[in-house]
């Protein structure tokens, strides 16, 4: 077995700040966020890593079924699929929260099913699921927080990371489910047969300078 590590990026702002922290760390790889490229994947022989641009909510799935030895994933994602993985390091960076949010001044009524819109299905069913609330989840895509302006839903579970998108369209925070941020996760199989390999990765992003 070849012994580059196969670390699939989540593609955009977060896997870019993400690269940026393996560079700084040694294991840069020419090309990698070249914006006129339209390549996916980069390998640099020398460091011994090859990194692949996948869609964020993707990541895992590489990374569970060892395409990748090892990712970068938001807890959210993490929460929501309960994949078979690793979590190495939380790498301190996107973060943000897990939140119930409903329309100003919105008050609630245990006496009937709470209509819950959200991305994270799995997320909202387990957090309503520990208060004992029955409650009926719409799934939608994104947008979500159109739900409760348009009476689709009576609250959201979704991401508030700056709180603009909320206070924009006159909602509020409820309450905070958990904290968010961008984890290192590993397959499990790679920690094993590539250990040398991701042990030293670790290493090098924690001795990076100004260390995460
Ligand atoms: C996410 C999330 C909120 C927004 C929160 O949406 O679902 O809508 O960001 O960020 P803020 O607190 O900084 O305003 P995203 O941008 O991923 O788009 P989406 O609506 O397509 O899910």
């Amino acid at each position: 077995m070849s012994d580059t590590i196969n670390v699939a990026l989540p593609k955009g702002r977060l896997g870019e700040r993400v690269y940026r922290i393996f560079e700084e760390s040694g294991l840069g790889c020419p090309g990698v966020t070249d914006p006129s490229t339209r390549r996916l994947i980069f390998e640099n022989p020398g460091a011994g890593v090859c990194y692949f641009w996948v869609k964020p909510s993707d990541v895992a799935i590489y990374v569970e079924r060892g395409a990748a030895d090892i990712g970068v994933a938001g807890k959210d994602i993490l929460l929501e699929y309960s994949p078979e993985v690793y979590e190495l390091m939380d790498l301190r960076i996107g973060k943000c929260r897990m939140c119930v949010a409903a329309k100003k001044g919105y008050h609630d009524s245990t006496a009937r099913t709470l209509r819950v819109a959200t991305k994270f299905p799995a997320i909202a069913t387990d957090y309503y699921r520990s208060l004992s609330r029955s409650i009926d989840i719409i799934k939608l895509n994104g947008s979500i927080e159109l739900a409760p302006i348009l009476g689709l839903s009576d609250v959201i579970v979704d991401i508030v990371e700056t709180g603009s998108t909320l206070r924009e369209n006159d909602l509020e925070v409820i309450t905070t489910i958990t904290d968010i941020s961008a984890r290192l996760i590993a397959n499990k199989a790679s920690t094993k047969f590539k250990a040398d390999g991701i042990s030293r990765l670790v290493l090098a992003l924690k001795d990076r300078k100004g260390s995460i």
